[in-house]
């Protein structure tokens, strides 16, 4: 009867009123059961055990070489210290290219602790979702910047710049949202595209370099504790600036997205 004891979890429901009542929805990564015990100490809305735990994890410089059976292991290292946040796991690269692959990779991600399964795509993927959904795995769609297909991109690049893309874009989101997905993610596309794409739909967008008015943000945790090698990314804040603990920095990140003091203007792209 443990369902019905405790804290009471973060449900998509609860999401889905949040984000009606103009309330901004906080997400952030995590991979391990320590950062999944600190992010509910926190109050995080939502946990994303992303695929990017390929770079952030392993050291590779794409997401492709993740496997199924390693988002199942760090999915279930998150989940054994979550009881209230709701829990999103990446369906990996070709996880999911026919309906019924798809439904047992979603199948093994939830049987590891996921609350939803997130997949890359827009309408190509509408017979996926609307499979997935019809059998009760709910879906978070991704699109603008498609770490899975940074190989076919030609790189890590802005999405939805001209007129013609971003409307192609919107279309896709539509797409999405009718096709069953219940909250979907934009990465790094123009600011103005992700206010039009959430004034469009009536799901959650979140948003990551998606600009200021996606119903929630999301971030790669070691890139908000400044961690991450190299150059961070525009849409990218060190919230460790100015505090004196990891606990600290990762309430600053919630009360930022929450009073929309983040993103800002330097964090976003322009068309
Ligand atoms: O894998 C991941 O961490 C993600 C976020 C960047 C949204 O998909």
């Amino acid at each position: 009867m443990g369902y019905l004891q405790g804290e009471k979890p973060i449900t998509i429901s609860k999401l889905l009123s949040m984000h009606r009542a103009g309330e901004k929805i906080s997400v952030l990564t995590a991979y391990d059961s320590t950062m999944s015990a600190l992010l509910n100490r926190c109050n995080l809305d939502v946990i994303l055990v992303g695929d990017s735990l390929g770079n952030v994890v392993q050291g590779q410089t794409s997401t492709t070489s993740v496997t199924l059976e390693q988002m199942a292991y760090h999915t279930s290292c998150v989940a054994r210290s979550n009881n209230r946040t709701f829990l999103i796991a990446d369906l990996p690269f070709a996880s999911y290219g026919h309906p019924e692959q798809a439904l047992e990779s979603a199948a093994t991600l939830m049987r590891s602790g996921a609350d939803m399964v997130k997949l890359e795509g827009g309408d190509w993927q509408i017979e996926i979702i609307r499979y997935l959904v019809n059998r009760s795995v709910p879906v978070c769609a991704h699109l603008g910047l498609m770490p899975q297909s940074v190989h076919v991109l030609g790189g890590y690049k802005i999405q939805g710049k001209s007129e013609d893309s971003a409307k192609l874009m919107l279309e896709q989101a539509k797409a999405c949202e009718n096709a069953g997905a219940q909250m979907l993610v934009l990465e790094a596309i123009p600011s103005a595209l992700g206010k039009t794409i959430t004034n469009a739909l009536t799901i959650p967008t979140i948003g990551i370099g998606a600009g200021p008015d996606c119903s929630g943000q999301v971030l790669v945790l070691p890139d908000l504790l400044g961690i991450s090698p190299g150059k961070p990314p525009k849409f990218v804040k060190n919230f460790m600036d100015g505090q004196s603990s990891i606990e600290e920095a990762i309430k600053a990140y919630i009360s930022d997205v929450k009073s929309n003091r983040f993103p800002g203007p330097e964090h976003g792209f322009n068309s």
